[in-house]
């Protein structure tokens, strides 16, 4: 459920809420309260500077302080977070302070929060609509009884103390959209494999069409074969739950750009016949975030509404081994045409991704932008709180860049090495399904440029799954997704 927040330009003190969260800038090196906290101070009879001065608080980004009221003011606990220095603080510092207040309060069993935003960020409260859904997301809906978080958030007031412009509102609005939209993805990527499967997430993704007034089309099994996407049929064809295509698009009219967002969307990845070990097996749901972070994408577009088109394709197939499934050795056709040596089942993303590729070029799109869960080896090179990019394009890199430092999440840019080119190299059919052991993330990056064409292109390899969707308390407490959604946001609202 989405929290109900609202916006005051009132005194936080006069406000009524279980915890009441204080936004702190660092001022200097004294550990002396800002005058906005003296009403606050005065109130808990001094004994919040006496504290601050004990725990040397200065407001560094950060630094906590957290004090019970014993009923000396309506809330029960005050919580004063530190922002750091003024100038270090751009949307992506206050998301992240956004989010632990509302941490913190779901930590405390707080139902209500009021959240004061220290006066000079009231031009930021898009990031505090963002930060407060991401950081109190939690995925409890399969917890009963006891295991029933016991309170959570509900509702918040925003207390801002500079002068609020009359668009405030309205930004705090679409920040909370943009946060519902994150957490969607979230909850696609957390549903286990027995509920969550192509047939399924093609349901939520028409469910999303639908509550948001956008285009959607979904090929069944049949249409994917007529179509010739033999590569996701080859990956598809081993599990009882057959494979679907999706493919939503918000198009406006007059709009002069066209970007294409892909995902793979694997809801459970065992391997197939070159079947995975058991640990960490369970993992693999997850294998679909790439495919819920476009769809998701798409609601958050829906609420920006941006001058440009935007389309999003999720590639979904269940990798399972079966008596029909794909087999090592096999010969398979694309959508493009080119014929693939298939030499480990277990590389299936790239494939399903291949064919997504042929038909997002179809489209004649400005920019295809694509993400995956796609190899073990990034997440060797980069850790699974940091995704892996790649682009065919220098003009196009450096857009993505900003589009990524803008958004504040851990994106970091990978080299489509030439010199290992001849490892997807095949004696037998056009293109070779994967490399050798090292660089595993770059052969498949390398692959999939093969089916990109012409048309100008990102590649994300996404971290690690497990991290990503039950976000580490780090990425929770950052307010960050690690995959790559906020991104996304931010190249198309820089397309524009
Ligand atoms: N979905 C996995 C990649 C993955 C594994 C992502 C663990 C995040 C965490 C992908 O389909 C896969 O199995 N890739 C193989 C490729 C190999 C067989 C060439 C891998 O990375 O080991
Ligand atoms: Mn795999
Ligand atoms: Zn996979």
């Amino acid at each position: 459920m989405a929290l109900e927040i609202q916006l005051r330009a009132a005194s936080p003190l006069d406000l009524t809420a279980d915890v009441f969260v204080v936004g702190v800038l660092q001022a200097g090196k004294v550990h002396a309260l800002s005058p906005s906290l003296h009403a606050l101070d005065g109130a808990l009879g001094g004994a919040l500077s006496k504290l601050a001065a004990k725990e040397e608080f200065t407001g560094k980004r950060d630094q906590t302080l957290s004090l019970p009221t014993l009923g000396r003011i309506p809330a029960e606990k005050v919580i004063l977070l530190g922002l750091g220095e003024r100038r270090s603080i751009g949307a992506a510092e206050v998301r992240t302070f956004a989010a632990k207040a509302a941490r913190a309060a779901n930590g405390e069993k707080a139902s209500s929060m009021a959240l004061s935003v220290p006066a000079g960020l009231e031009g930021e409260l898009r990031a505090v609509g963002e930060g407060l859904e991401l950081g109190a997301y939690r995925f409890t809906k399969y917890l009963t009884g006891d295991r029933k978080p016991k309170a959570s958030l509900a509702s918040v007031v925003v207390a801002a103390a500079g002068k609020l412009k009359p668009i405030a509102k309205a930004q705090l609005a679409l920040g909370q959209k943009i946060g519902v939209a994150v957490n969607l993805s979230r909850d696609l990527s957390n549903e286990p494999s027995n509920v969550i499967y192509p047939e399924t997430f093609a349901h939520a993704a028409e469910a999303v069409a639908k509550a948001n007034g956008l285009k959607i089309q979904v090929f069944d099994f049949k249409e994917i074969r007529r179509r010739g996407m033999k590569l996701i049929d080859a990956v598809g064809r081993g599990s009882s739950h057959e494979p679907r295509f999706v493919h939503m698009s918000w198009a406006p009219k007059g709009a002069k750009k066209k970007l294409v967002f892909i995902g793979k969307g694997i809801t459970f990845d065992s391997g197939g016949l070159s079947i995975k070990p058991a640990a960490g097996m369970g993992e693999m749901k997850h294998d679909m975030s790439g495919a819920a972070n476009v769809v998701a994408l798409m609601a958050a577009v829906a609420a920006l509404k941006p001058k440009v088109e935007v389309h999003a394709i999720a590639a979904l197939a269940e990798n399972m081994p079966d008596g029909n499934a794909y087999r090592p050795g096999d010969i398979w056709g694309s959508l493009d045409g080119k014929s693939v040596e298939i030499i480990n089942t277990d590389a299936e993303g790239r494939l399903v991704l291949a064919d997504a590729l042929a038909y997002a070029r179809a489209l004649s799109p400005d920019l295809i932008v694509d993400n995956a869960t796609l190899t073990g080896a990034c997440v060797v090179a980069l850790g699974n709180t940091c995704s892996g990019w790649y682009s065919n394009d220098e003009a196009t890199a450096r857009e993505f860049a900003a589009a990524a430092k803008e958004s504040g999440e851990a994106m970091w840019r990978m080299p489509l090495l030439e010199e290992l080119r001849e490892q997807i190299k095949s004696d037998v059919a056009d293109v070779k399904q994967t490399g050798e052991r090292w660089g595993g993330s770059i052969t498949a990056a390398l692959f999939l440029r093969e089916f990109a064409g012409d048309a100008k292109w990102v590649h994300c390899d996404i971290a690690g799954p497990a991290a990503l969707e039950r976000p580490t308390a780090w990425m929770q407490a950052k307010g960050a997704t690690g995959h790559a959604m906020l991104t996304f946001i931010a190249l198309i609202e820089r397309s524009i």
